[in-house]
């Protein structure tokens, strides 16, 4: 069939050669195209499906919702419960608002604190990525208006130098760097930067847009036990539906408009159907189960890549945390990011085709991340096997 998508595709990046471009579904593991070809997917709606494709509770609480209607302009009872329930979970969430993008979310935060400490600039992190919206990514045509300043992560001298002169509105990072090799934050580097930013009156962000979710279900931040002043939700929270969170401290969140002077509006937000669904997936985190097995899955996972590298000899490194990891070439350790520069982005790209080959699907870019669910355990030994055969072949044939 004729393709008249710009480029050929709906996203920047390029189709790798061996994977699909006609996916009509999915179910709990695989991805599955027009001739019902079956791929193991190890992306997993760049990490929003928790519990694999067509999770039956997901599919059940759509359906019977969907029959109610979708879009109401009204006030929902929907979004009086979740914001309750997000509140008693989430330590920073003493108010919420619900959007519809992670770039959404973002864009709000940023907002709400300029207007919040009178100040313009946006300090950030060096591979971190927190969406489309102008002057966030670098890009033709945008009017790099936002004054955004980038340091690298896990570094605290950096961060203290920078907000000293107590002129930055906000301090926006993932406190796990999803983005960048799936780069966990060093002992005390979240503790340090809140005690910073409390000094500084800088209001701290924790974009859990990836990892919220992930790990715990009280966040990122429940986790390290470190409470940022906002906090940004998406992706896992609806399960693949958009919604999108912003939460945090009252006396920040209430100057959006109608109490304060701060815009925010969508026609899509709070859309009930992803509340519906969100509600599903918050109840089905309660027990635990699923971080129990996720950890036990992604250890399980990079300690044997870790061995058939090691055997292989190759110049590669696997890392991450719980369900989440990045395999990298080219470099022995990342622990401020991986940036694509400083890796071997060909050897990565040979590496996905030949998984591929094997009906495996990797995020198509080095320094995106792996996203494992409990639907993955029936074919770990599949995603071994290949992982196995994969490497031996770019040892052979790449690196020969
Ligand atoms: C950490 C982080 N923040 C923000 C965003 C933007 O979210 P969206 O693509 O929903 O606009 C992303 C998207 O991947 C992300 O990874």
């Amino acid at each position: 069939m004729k393709n008249y998508l710009a480029g050929g595709v709906n996203s920047p990046i390029p189709i790798p050669t061996h994977y699909p471009s006609d996916i009509i579904g999915g179910n709990s593991p695989y991805v599955i195209n027009k001739n019902g070809d079956k791929y193991i997917d190890l992306w997993m709606g760049y990490g929003a499906l928790l519990f694999g494709h067509s999770d039956p509770e997901i599919v059940e609480t759509i359906q019977k919702n969907i029959k109610n209607g979708w879009l109401f302009s009204y006030q929902t009872y929907l979004e009086k419960e979740l914001s309750n329930i997000i509140h008693n979970i989430i330590p920073s969430a003493e108010r919420v608002r619900f959007a519809t993008t992670g770039s959404d979310a973002v864009a709000y935060s940023i907002r709400v604190s300029k207007a919040y400490t009178g100040r313009e600039k946006v300090l950030s992190i060096i591979g971190g990525y927190h969406g489309v919206h102008e002057g966030m990514i670098p890009s033709a045509g945008t009017s790099n208006s936002l004054c955004l300043d980038l340091i690298p992560f896990n570094n605290v001298r950096i961060v203290k130098e920078k907000l000293k002169n107590k002129d930055y509105a906000c301090f926006l990072l993932e406190p796990i760097l999803a983005n960048s090799g799936c780069t966990p934050p060093q002992k005390n580097y979240l503790k340090e930067i809140r005690k910073i930013c409390n000094e500084t009156n800088t209001v701290l962000i924790f974009d859990e847009i990836v990892i919220g979710f992930r790990i715990s279900i009280n966040g990122a931040q429940g986790f390290y036990g470190v409470t940022p002043d906002l906090s940004l939700f998406s992706k896992a929270i609806a399960g693949g539906l958009p919604l999108s969170v912003v939460c945090g401290k009252k006396k920040i969140m209430e100057n959006f408009i109608p109490n304060g002077d701060v815009f925010f509006a969508g026609t899509f937000n709070a859309n009930p159907l992803s509340l519906s669904v969100s509600k599903t997936i918050i109840n089905k985190l309660q027990n635990g189960s699923l971080y129990l097995k996720n950890e036990e899955l992604g250890n399980d996972l990079r300690k044997y890549i870790t061995e058939q590298i090691n055997n292989l000899k190759l110049p590669a490194c696997v890392q991450g945390i719980s369900s989440m990891l990045t395999i990298a070439f080219g470099c022995y350790n990342f622990k401020r990011g991986i940036k694509l520069e400083s890796c071997d982005n060909k050897a990565y790209c040979f590496f996905i085709e030949e998984m591929a080959k094997r009906r495996i699907l990797l995020p198509p870019l080095p320094t995106e991340t792996i996203f494992l669910s409990p639907v993955h355990e029936r074919v770990l030994d599949d995603i071994k096997t290949a992982i196995k055969q994969s490497l031996e072949t770019v040892k052979n044939e790449y690196y020969k």
